[in-house]
């Protein structure tokens, strides 16, 4: 069995960090939500991995990734010229698949537990398509399905009047049948080749599809709430872990402190990750936060926030919060008469002043 982690697309939804980077990359208690997939197939022992990439992010991604041999994985990289959907992009790697079947994950995917049980059923049950569900309370903002005898009937997309609470979760198994499927439907009224549809041919054809409920959480992380709260969700389960430097500095609960960070007369109260490199002074860190490496923080104070490597946040006079931060932003306030706002903002950001 290979694996398929879908990392092209055109993020959108999180402009303006796609513009300059793949969300796939931004990170998730400091790691790359892609490296979450990644780890998850190795777990479930597939290790033969192909990564759908875009032209404009893909070599952000190779970088980060490279050979897959620090994940214990061997990674194909394969470009799909243009997002055009996700059965588009199964298409796309049929030449890497190669007949086998596969596990398909969207690269901004994060689900709690893993895939072992999931790749276990499909091998067990042998059906021609295995799709997780999760029930959701908005389900008109999802792909949906419907059930009848542990079979999957019908799958709607973001349906006006939901039959059931049953969201489709960006996790997929599929035999090599999904091609032919693939190019059997007709583009979506948005242009993209749908794997709803897809899977919904393999239905319509009499083949089996069948349900897997997902246990624990699941999170896509393609908004910015959304990957604030994936966030919030693995860093409530990370373990405390002091390795930098603390100087008349306090670190409460679940903490990591990553060797080479420096902390002066700060506070920190979990859960929260502090990355090597950075320099907090005279700060609070409050709780899901997530501060990338070599950050600098001073007279300041952050709460449920995600700062990438390399941003300056200094004397600030209210607390930042729920706030995603780039590479290398800088947040100051400045002593320069008059007293006022100054931004260099890229296009697309989103600035909340209190
Ligand atoms: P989406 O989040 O559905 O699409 P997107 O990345 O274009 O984002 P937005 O809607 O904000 O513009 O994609 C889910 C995952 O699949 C994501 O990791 C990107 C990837 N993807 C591809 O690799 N190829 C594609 O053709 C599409 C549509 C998505």
């Amino acid at each position: 069995m290979k694996g398929l982690i879908l990392s092209g697309g055109k993020g959108t939804r999180l402009r303006p960090i796609t513009h300059t980077s793949a969300k796939q990359l931004v990170p998730v208690a400091n790691k790359p939500v892609l490296f979450y997939g990644i780890e998850a197939m190795v777990q479930a022992a597939i290790t033969e991995i192909g990564i759908i990439i875009a032209p404009e992010t893909g070599g952000e991604i190779r970088e980060a990734v490279g050979d897959g041999s620090r994940f214990g994985a061997q990674i194909t990289y394969v470009e799909q010229d243009e997002p055009l959907g996700l059965a588009h992009a199964a298409l796309t790697a049929e030449a890497f698949l190669d007949g086998d079947s596969f596990v398909m994950y969207l690269g901004d995917n994060l689900l709690q537990g893993g895939i072992t049980e999931l790749v276990e059923a499909f091998e067990s049950s042998a059906p021609d398509a295995l799709i997780l569900l999760t029930p959701v309370p908005d389900p008109q903002n999802f792909g949906v399905a419907e059930l009848a005898d542990g079979r999957v009937v019908r799958l709607v997309e973001k349906p006006a009047e939901p039959a059931t609470d049953l969201a489709l979760v960006g996790v997929y198994m599929f035999t090599a049948g999904i091609h032919d499927a693939s190019r059997a439907i007709e583009p979506s009224p948005r242009g993209e080749l749908e794997i709803t549809d897809a899977i919904q041919h393999l239905v319509d054809g009499g083949l089996r599809v069948e349900p897997h409920i997902v246990r624990g959480w699941w999170k896509d992380t393609g908004r910015l709430d959304d990957m604030l709260e994936a966030n919030r969700l693995v860093l409530d389960r990370v373990d405390r872990r002091i390795e930098g430097e603390l100087v008349d500095s306090q670190c409460e609960g679940r903490v990591v402190i990553e060797a080479g960070a420096v902390l002066e007369r700060t506070t920190v109260r979990g859960p929260a990750v502090i990355g090597a490199g950075a320099r907090l002074t005279d700060c609070y860190v409050g709780p899901y936060t997530a501060i990338g490496e070599d950050c600098v923080i001073c007279e300041a104070e952050v709460e449920h926030s995600i700062l990438l490597s390399g941003c300056t946040v200094s004397k600030l006079e209210g607390r930042m919060e729920s706030s995603l931060l780039g590479h290398n932003v800088t947040i100051s306030r400045g002593t320069r008469q008059p007293r006022a706002y100054r931004f260099m903002i890229g296009d697309n950001s989103e600035i909340g002043i209190l």
